[in-house]
């Protein structure tokens, strides 16, 4: 069953997001984000669950168990979204969602579509994880999408496996920064474990 999240859901999602997205995200588990001696990150926090109550953020459930997340947001063009951050390290990955937005801009190959929808977290408990859950969340995003007046849907996929998933529903690859290429003060910032190249942004059309 896919529902749409409420700010009741909060600290629900926080919980769930600790166990199974702030670890073990390729770029989080990376930069080590989350450690025994550091359990929580309040900037990543604070970016995950600041509009829980949208209207399309949507979580999986199985018999009343949450066993998947998926947060969206609608964007307009031309506005691109400032979060202000002190985490040393998640300021990295911050700064790389950044560059991608600036570099990628999606808007430029839908000219006259002034809105859309981003994926921006999909999460899904480990014991459930290669059983579609992901592509189910990205399919009723989709349907949301369309209800909302969105012209297109766009996905920064972090991660090999969500890239997997967009091209599977049919989403076109827009962009790609293999994580190798991507330097700050000439040092390579990410070098996530295999499978997990390139950050890549996959679009699809709505309508
Ligand atoms: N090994 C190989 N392929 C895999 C694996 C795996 N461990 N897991 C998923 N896949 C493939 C699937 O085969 C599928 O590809 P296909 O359609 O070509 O067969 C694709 O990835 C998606 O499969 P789903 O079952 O729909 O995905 P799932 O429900 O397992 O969720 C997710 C994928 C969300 C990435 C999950 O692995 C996860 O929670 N990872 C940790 C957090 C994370 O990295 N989130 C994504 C960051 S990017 C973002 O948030 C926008």
């Amino acid at each position: 069953e896919i529902k749409i999240a409420t700010n009741e859901d909060k600290e629900k999602v926080r919980e769930f997001l600790q166990k199974f997205f702030y670890k073990d995200e390729p770029l989080n588990l990376y930069l080590g984000l989350i450690t025994d001696e550091n359990p929580r990150c309040m900037d990543l926090e604070r970016f995950t669950l600041k509009d829980m109550d949208n209207g399309v953020n949507l979580l999986a459930e199985q018999n009343g168990k949450l066993i998947g997340v998926c947060l969206n947001g609608t964007f307009e063009r031309g506005k691109m979204e400032n979060f202000e951050c002190t985490d040393a390290k998640f300021s990295k990955i911050v700064s790389l969602l950044d560059y991608v937005a600036t570099e990628s801009d999606p808007f430029k190959i839908y000219p006259g579509i002034d809105k859309a929808m981003t994926v921006k977290i999909l999460s899904v408990d480990g014991s459930f994880r290669g059983k579609g859950i992901a592509k189910d969340l990205m399919i009723k995003t989709r349907e949301l999408a369309r209800q909302k007046g969105c012209g297109f849907i766009t996905v920064d996929c972090t991660s090999h496996y969500t890239a997997c998933a967009a091209k599977k529903l049919g989403f076109k690859l827009h962009y790609t920064l293999n994580y190798e290429d991507y330097k700050v003060d000439g040092k390579t910032v990410f070098r996530p474990a295999h499978p997990h190249k390139e950050l890549t942004v996959y679009t699809q059309r709505i309508i």
